[in-house]
């Protein structure tokens, strides 16, 4: 018989919103990737690898760690993880666009964003650090 994880005292809805976040920036990336190929101008190349990278690869690791380990998702550090991630990567994203199309008046916000990005890595690996281990359910 099958049963609702969701159920569970130890599940983690962190992980699963991490996970369904992290799809749609593949989504974004891949179209990025077909557009650039289809029209051969390679310029939002470093758009396509941090949406594909910090966007897809490591949203998606955060989510299956914050499943496997609920207590590091249910975590405050885990919060502060996901808004400063998710408010930070968008901006750092769009300015890094702009920037690459000609706009360099998106330096200083580009700065801000990437120092943000950076940071909220930092509560990841924080949180990976106190709230991942054995016995930490
Ligand atoms: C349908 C899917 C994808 C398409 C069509 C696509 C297309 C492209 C294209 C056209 C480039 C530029 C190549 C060049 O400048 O010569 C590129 C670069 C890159 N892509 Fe993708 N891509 C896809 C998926 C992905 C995924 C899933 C990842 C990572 C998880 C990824 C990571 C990268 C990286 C790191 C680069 C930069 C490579 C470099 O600068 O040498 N791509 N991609």
């Amino acid at each position: 018989m099958q049963t609702d994880s969701t159920a569970d005292p130890a599940f983690s809805t962190a992980g699963v919103i991490w996970l369904k976040l992290a799809i749609l920036y593949l989504l974004i990336g891949i179209v990025i990737g077909i557009g650039m190929g289809a029209t051969e101008n390679f310029a939002l190349r470093p758009v396509h690898t941090h949406l594909n990278l910090l966007g897809w690869a490591t949203m998606a690791l955060a989510g299956l760690i914050y499943c496997i380990f609920p207590k590091a998702g249910r975590s405050r550090l885990s919060r502060i993880h996901f808004w400063l991630q998710n408010i930070a990567l968008p901006v750092m994203l769009i300015s890094l666009a702009l920037l690459v199309l000609g706009h360099p008046g998106v330096i200083p916000l580009l700065a801000v964003a990437e120092i943000a990005t950076g940071l909220s890595i930092v509560t990841f690996a924080a949180n990976i650090f106190l709230n991942v281990g054995a016995g930490r359910r």
